[in-house]
């Protein structure tokens, strides 16, 4: 057997590695035997170098053995879950969740922390005081038989591989690879007890796949993966140019959710993209085509039903339902900013990736492993694709609790933005659907 060193030379010098090598050094990492120097050199390999399907299949299935795979067949009624590779603003599994639930799909949700410049739903659910997302997996079962859903992080005993190479991943600059995605995502969700699997695979200057090529090679890939393991999948391809609705923050990501939820937001985009991936996680698990679980998905979402599940949700999983019920009564930034345009025309252009690290900077996101995220640090997205700007107009308001910081992203989110003379012919928002 190779050294770990070995391993990672083998690696770096773009060679394929048996599944004893892969299974070796995942298992030796999670275990606390490798240090984070040589995984994030092998991640480092990894971005580079890539890797072959065989090898890709195989780090899948060694993450998934360093936990269990959870068994929900005592638990009745069809199990969906939908993941998304990660963007800027992309709060739809708050939405989502609830809302397939209510359709009577069960959700038992493991989802991520913030990931390099974009957001993740942990983040944003354990900004509601009190709310718990980590749990055991007894725990786990017994919320998901009783409320329909569950919104986790990852326990112990569930990827520990991931968790770990997760957390490093986002602070050394190695998330975007379409094998390492592929494997962090897959493992999970095939750990999960699943029967059937949405993703959402974003791409444009937000997400971590900028061309379409590249992120229909990442969706197919887990489409396959997903397939093998005999759990039904469907890929969409979505637009991640611009963030997704008005809020970025983890805090106030839960704020536009729950506006969603209760019928009082106009953001067409977070509400279409959420109707149409619930519907299809619907549409998976009953058989019902994909036009009439959305007529269903909409109905339910309009009665209310979504918004009543997800308050089940926080309240079985700890969260304070006050603040749920009334946000204005949340702890408040103590700095509040406007960045305002020295330009006119219209918006052709927003640097997502820009204004995701904008938010990371305010303390939305994480600068090194361990890091406390700030819940109340956030921007507002005033200004979307396609508006007209005048000189002085405030293109988004930008909330921390640093000064400092928060001037920096004034100018960040400025110069994030690009005008153009005409009005620009914008980007669909779903792109393909791969299944
Ligand atoms: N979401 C994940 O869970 N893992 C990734 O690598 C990217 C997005």
């Amino acid at each position: 057997m190779l050294s770990a060193y070995e391993i990672i030379r083998k690696k770096r010098d773009g060679n394929s590695l048996s599944a004893e090598e892969i299974d070796y050094f995942v298992r030796e990492y999670t275990a606390g035997n490798l240090p984070d120097y040589q995984a994030s050199s092998f991640l480092m390999a990894t971005y580079f170098t890539g890797m072959s399907d065989e090898e890709i299949l195989q780090f899948t299935k060694s993450m998934m053995s360093t936990g269990v795979v959870v068994d929900l067949s005592d638990i009745p009624g069809p199990k969906a879950d939908k993941h998304s590779t990660g963007g800027v603003g992309d709060k739809i599994s708050l939405i989502l969740a609830p809302l397939a639930a209510a359709c009577g799909v069960k959700v038992p949700m493991v989802s991520g922390r913030g990931l390099g410049h974009t957001g993740g739903t942990v983040d944003k659910l354990e900004s509601i005081p009190g709310f718990r997302t980590r749990m055991s997996i007894g725990e786990y079962k017994q919320i998901l038989a009783r409320v329909g859903l569950v919104m986790s992080a990852q326990s112990e005993d569930l990827v520990p591989a991931d968790r770990k190479l997760y957390a490093l991943r986002d602070v050394t600059a190695t998330v975007e690879s379409i094998p390492l995605i592929t494997s962090s995502i897959m493992s999970k969700k095939l750990s999960e007890g699943i029967d059937a699997l949405v993703l959402d695979v974003k791409v444009g200057n937000g997400a971590f796949m900028r061309k379409t090529a590249d992120a229909r090679k990442l969706a197919k890939y887990m489409v396959k993966v997903g397939k093998l393991y005999g759990k039904k999948v469907t890929a969409y391809l979505t637009d991640m140019s611009q963030p997704l609705g008005r809020e970025i923050g983890n805090w106030d990501e839960v704020v536009e959710s729950v506006m969603v939820l209760r019928g009082e937001s106009k953001s067409a985009d977070i509400i279409g993209l959420t109707e149409l991936l619930t519907a299809e996680m619907v549409s998976l698990c009953t058989g019902e085509n994909l036009t009439s679980a959305k007529k269903r998905v909409e109905k339910t979402l309009a009665s209310g039903a979504g918004y009543e599940k997800f308050l089940d949700m926080v309240r079985a999983q700890g969260g304070d339902l006050k603040v749920i019920r009334n946000p204005g009564s949340y702890p408040k930034p103590r700095f509040v900013l406007e960045a305002k345009s020295v330009r006119s025309g219209y918006v052709s252009e927003i640097d997502t990736f820009g204004v995701g690290m904008a938010n990371v900077k305010l303390g939305g996101g994480r600068a090194k492993v361990g890091d406390k995220v700030d819940p109340v640090a956030g921007i507002t997205i005033v200004k979307k694709a396609g508006e007209k700007v005048s000189v002085g107009d405030v293109l988004a308001v930008v909330r921390a609790n640093d000064d400092s910081r928060a001037k920096a992203a004034v100018e960040q989110i400025i110069s994030s933005y690009v005008l153009s003379a005409s009005k620009p012919a914008g980007s669909k928002l779903i792109k393909e659907r791969i299944s």
